[in-house]
């Protein structure tokens, strides 16, 4: 693209999305994705000259995306958060997926808005259920992917094994764009393939300052490394001989992942990567639309809503729609429209992210993430634009496998249930069915992984007031069905339908088995399948 001398809008906006690398880090809980995202920002300079912001450790202060106090009871990162950063003279955002088993549904959503993911694998463990789900969202996203290989300063797999794990488990070619000297635990540094160049490393405390680092001939390090520089420097010509180099054509596809070693902790590789980010991860592209067509970088601001969320921090109760921009420059204050609903909004309160810490976001590229405040009107899968519309193609929604009846405790807090009931749903948090005959009674509360359910009981005690009760249904898989199905449905035994907000019609069923032979029996009811059934959790 030559935009560089071009002084006009359309090469302002160009320009800046092409400065863009917008992705999200994936990996099973515990693999270190915490750690390197700390450590990303440290490289970014957004921490200053000290890492360990993202998650208070050793009582080390709090700037970190665990908000919700079940979340910090659990210790564990179940929400998103956006992370703007600055690297060489590129824009990283970064998207931030939640790390629990259950939001996979989340996930999806988060990686709608990325161009690009990180893989982060532990050295040790190679890859891990969660990592091979999260996976599969990519691939159904068909975005392309980096792999990372954590822990290495500790025991862990041989490297070709871990290659041949990826290999064989997510049929996807890795082509190393470094490789190890040193074996895990005693990790001296790495070889970037394309310069031949080695790179060794030295530890800091605990990690929390920038690794120094010393580019070493290839003379020398025999006299350092010994046998370990002439281990690896074998296996990189073996790995040149079988041609598994970086291809940037199959890594777009999502048919090759570069991978890179290191060590989150102690620093070791995390600049490697990030320039891998910036030299690889492609710039935010034309997105496609609801008919088919490219909206242009350059047309007038729209932006896809990938997320909704309330009560990010008891000091601001408020609902936040977290936005990925398209096409065109955001400037705060413009008046955008809602698709769904055709209604105009104030964007007064537009925000960035920085861990809790918010800032005024006076305007926005292609790439970008807008948190806009209030838009309660917004809904996952929306389009806002300006100008001329937009619409986005329908985000997947998830095959439930999980369904529990919902009852308020105390009736005289019902109207505060239904407002909880409608929130949640909006945000996604939960689905809720509800019964023709039932209403809001009784509705029931359909979730992708159990742990919905424990978010869910929390926000409606403690957010709206509404104490609930859940009991077990007997249903266990689900399926979309239409209105002409409903009643030949309804009247079968083992089989329900159920409703949700928007009016799709799910037919419920009490086992997989009379599921398939309804399906045998009966080919001319209608019963989707929907997105990842039975597959991602
Ligand atoms: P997550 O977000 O993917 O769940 O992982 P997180 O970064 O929280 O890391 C999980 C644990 O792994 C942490 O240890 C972290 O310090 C450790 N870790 C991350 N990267 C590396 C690495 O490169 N090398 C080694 N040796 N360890 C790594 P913890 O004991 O749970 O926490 P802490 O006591 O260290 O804070």
């Amino acid at each position: 693209m030559t935009t560089a001398g071009d002084s006009t809008e359309s090469g302002l906006i160009k320009r800046e999305a092409n400065r863009r690398r917008t992705f999200a880090i994936i990996s099973h809980p515990d693999a270190g994705k915490t750690t390197l995202t700390e450590k990303f920002l440290l490289y970014g300079g957004a921490l200053g000259k000290e890492a360990g912001a993202v998650k208070a450790r050793g009582g080390r202060r709090s700037a970190t995306s665990d908000w919700m106090a079940l979340e910090q009871q659990r210790g564990i990162s179940i929400t998103s958060t956006v992370l703007q950063f600055p690297y060489r003279d590129r824009v990283i955002n970064l998207l931030d997926t939640p790390g629990h088993r259950d939001f996979s549904e989340d996930t999806y959503r988060v990686l709608a808005a990325a161009d690009a993911a990180v893989m982060v694998l532990d050295a040790a463990k190679g890859i891990e259920p969660q990592t091979l789900k999260l996976f599969e969202v990519c691939r159904e996203r068909e975005i392309p992917f980096l792999t990372f290989i954590n822990k290495w300063d500790r025991p862990g797999k041989a490297p070709l094994e871990l290659l041949d794990e990826i290999e064989r488990t997510l049929v996807v070619e890795p082509t190393p764009m470094t490789w190890p000297v040193g074996i895990p635990g005693d990790f001296r540094g790495v070889i970037h393939r394309s310069t031949g160049v080695y790179t060794r490393f030295e530890r800091t405390a605990r990690g929390s300052t920038i690794a120094p680092e010393e580019e070493v001939a290839a003379d020398d390090a025999e006299a350092r490394d010994g046998e370990w520089w002439t281990h690896a420097s074998e296996e990189v010509e073996l790995l040149d001989e079988i041609g598994r180099n970086v291809d940037l054509k199959t890594f777009l596809a999502g048919e090759s992942t570069p991978v890179f070693f290191g060590s989150a902790l102690t620093n070791f590789g995390v600049r490697f990567l990030l320039d891998g980010v910036v030299d690889l991860v492609p710039s935010p592209a034309p997105r496609v639309l609801a008919d088919g067509n490219r909206r242009a970088l350059d047309a007038p601001f729209s932006g896809l809503v990938f997320k909704v969320q309330a009560g990010m921090d008891k000091a601001h109760r408020d609902r936040i729609a977290f936005v990925r921009v398209c096409s065109g420059r955001f400037e705060r204050g413009v008046t955008a429209i809602a698709e769904r609903t055709e209604r105009q909004f104030s964007t007064k309160y537009a925000q960035t992210m920085f861990g809790q810490d918010r800032d005024t976001a006076d305007e926005a590229f292609p790439g970008d993430v807008l948190g806009l405040v209030n838009a309660n009107d917004l809904r996952v899968g929306d389009a806002v634009y300006v100008d001329q519309a937009a619409s986005f193609p329908e985000l997947p929604a998830f095959a439930p496998e999980h369904f529990m009846r919902a009852r308020v405790k105390d009736t005289s807090k019902f109207k505060q249930f239904r407002k909880g009931l409608i929130q949640l749903d909006e945000e996604g948090t939960v689905q809720v069915l509800r019964d023709q005959d039932l209403g809001d009674q009784a509705p029931v509360l359909a979730a992708v992984g159990p742990m919905q359910f424990e978010v869910a009981t929390h926000r409606f005690t403690d957010e709206f007031g509404a104490e609930v009760e859940l009991t077990a249904t007997p249903f266990t898989i689900a399926r979309r069905t239409d209105e002409a199905s409903a009643p030949k449905l309804n009247a079968m035994q083992g089989v329900t339908v159920m409703a949700r907000d928007d009016g799709t019609l799910l037919a419920l069923f009490e086992s997989r088995y009379w599921m398939d032979r309804v399906l045998k029996d009966y080919p001319e009811l209608t019963l989707e399948r929907m997105v990842a059934e039975g597959g991602l959790n």
